[in-house]
């Protein structure tokens, strides 16, 4: 029995006159419609027009036109309904600044990647928490810390994350990375550290800015500086506008760190109007919250430690002289909104709240030991009486105002307090 396989056309195929076989020439009409034949046959063609309509709406739905901007996604729990306008617009901000192309509209199957940022002082008490912010949202993040007053702690539960790099590095020291944006935080802010070594307060603050804003240059990344309320010294107008100059002592104790900062926005505008680089600038207010040193000297710090370890509450001076009191996340949303929107600022970043130092120590005797006592000692030199942020600019421009009010605030950082310092203890006295 023949096989199947076996080519039998030649059966109906012309015999040439010597016997030979002769295929037949092929039509050409025949080749170029059988695909079409093969279409018309069993439904196939509407079974193809299905799937190209199928495939259109879906693509159509899901492609991210010029006028439907996908919201980032940051899931933290603490983000205002009001963020999403801003979320927006930085999804904007970043598919035209950083190059995904000149049309902000994200190529079809492309998924938004997350930005590569630097944190320079972000094992330290705000760094940190902005840091947990960025990972969220889904960011690469690089820290950069001399480990002068930030603590690896801080950071170790991002270790192991592939989005999440740390760098000893100190930033007086030249440093090249390729970034989207740089947070510039280096520097240590509460007066015991910055006057223990003032000329390496200054130097960080010039030298060290002008490294990463060389940096920021370099590689084109958006640049923003952690200045300060301090930049207004004792000030002689109140609430203090970003239009207020100051009043500095340019030869005190705090200089280093006062004239410090506002050598660093000098250089940041500078490298803003000469070089062209994308700067933001926020004057950041009295920030308390979970992580800060315990015992740097800062007023919240102190107090929460003093209550806890039973002892009595210092006031320097009169404690009359007054502070506003911004809880940590509220200053990491007001620093992102900066960074992602469209202003260089200054901006002041501050909970307009103003309390004087006694009714602060009122408030933490209520959240810990209402019989902590209160000692007065001589006031430090060059202490600020009045210091109370004006947040008009940052409510109109960015959108942002604090919403930790201090009675609210307070308790989750004297957890934290009361965790690190009581901690041992309670270790030792599990296992005894
Ligand atoms: N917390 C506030 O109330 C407050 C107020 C005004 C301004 N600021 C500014 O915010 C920023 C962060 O303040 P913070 O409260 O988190 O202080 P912090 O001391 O907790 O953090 C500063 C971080 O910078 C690091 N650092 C210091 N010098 C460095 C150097 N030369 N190179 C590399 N890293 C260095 C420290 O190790 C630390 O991790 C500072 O620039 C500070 O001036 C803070």
């Amino acid at each position: 029995m023949a096989s199947e396989l076996i080519f039998r056309g030649h059966e109906s195929q012309p015999i040439t006159g010597d016997g030979a076989y002769s295929p037949k020439p092929p039509k050409p009409w025949l080749t170029a419609t059988r695909p079409i034949h093969y279409l018309l046959r069993e439904q196939r063609l509407i079974f193809i027009l299905v799937g190209i309509a199928i495939a259109t709406i879906f693509f159509t739905l899901r492609s991210p036109s010029s006028n439907t901007i996908q919201p980032i996604p940051i899931p933290d729990s603490y983000i205002p309904n009001e963020l999403t306008q801003y979320q927006a617009r930085s999804t904007q901000h970043f598919a035209t600044g950083f190059g995904i192309n000149s049309v902000g509209k994200i190529p079809l199957g492309l998924k938004r990647k997350g930005l590569r940022i630097v944190v320079t002082g972000g094992a330290g008490f705000v760094g940190s928490h902005l840091v947990d912010r960025l990972i969220a949202r889904g960011d690469s993040v690089i820290v950069v810390d001399n480990f002068f007053t930030g603590r690896k702690e801080n950071v170790m539960h991002h270790f192991g994350n592939p989005n999440f790099e740390l760098i000893r590095h100190d930033v007086v020291e030249p440093l090249l990375l390729e970034v989207d944006q740089i947070y510039h935080l280096a520097c240590p802010a509460s007066p015991v550290h910055y006057k223990h070594n003032p000329v390496k307060t200054i130097k960080t603050n010039v030298v060290g800015t002008l490294n990463m804003l060389g940096l920021a240059k370099r590689v084109g990344a958006r640049f923003l500086l952690t200045s300060t309320s301090e930049v207004y010294g004792d000030p002689l107008q109140h609430p203090q506008v970003e239009t207020y100059w100051g009043n500095v002592n340019p030869i005190g104790v705090r200089s280093c760190y006062d004239e410090g900062k506002r050598t660093a926005e000098t250089l940041t505008m500078d490298y803003h109007r000469g070089a062209g680089v994308e700067v933001r600038i926020a004057r950041i207010f009295n920030t308390y919250g979970p992580r800060m040193c315990i015992d740097d000297g800062r007023v919240v710090s102190n107090f929460v430690a003093q209550a806890l370890r039973k002892e009595p509450l210092t006031v320097y001076g009169d404690g009359k002289q007054t502070r506003s009191f911004q809880f940590v996340s509220d200053l990491v949303e007001g620093l992102m909104r900066l960074m992602e929107g469209e202003h260089v600022g200054p901006f002041n970043l501050g909970n307009p709240g103003e309390f004087t130092m006694l009714e602060l120590a009122q408030v933490v005797q209520e959240t810990i030991d209402p019989n902590a006592k209160i000692e007065f000692r001589p006031n430090t030199e060059d202490d600020p009486h009045k210091r109370k942020p004006d947040i008009s600019k940052a409510k109109d421009q960015l959108g942002w105002e604090p919403k930790v009010a201090l009675r609210k605030g307070l308790p989750m950082m004297v957890s934290d307090f009361r965790q690190r310092i009581f901690g041992d203890r309670k270790e030792n006295a599990s296992t005894q």
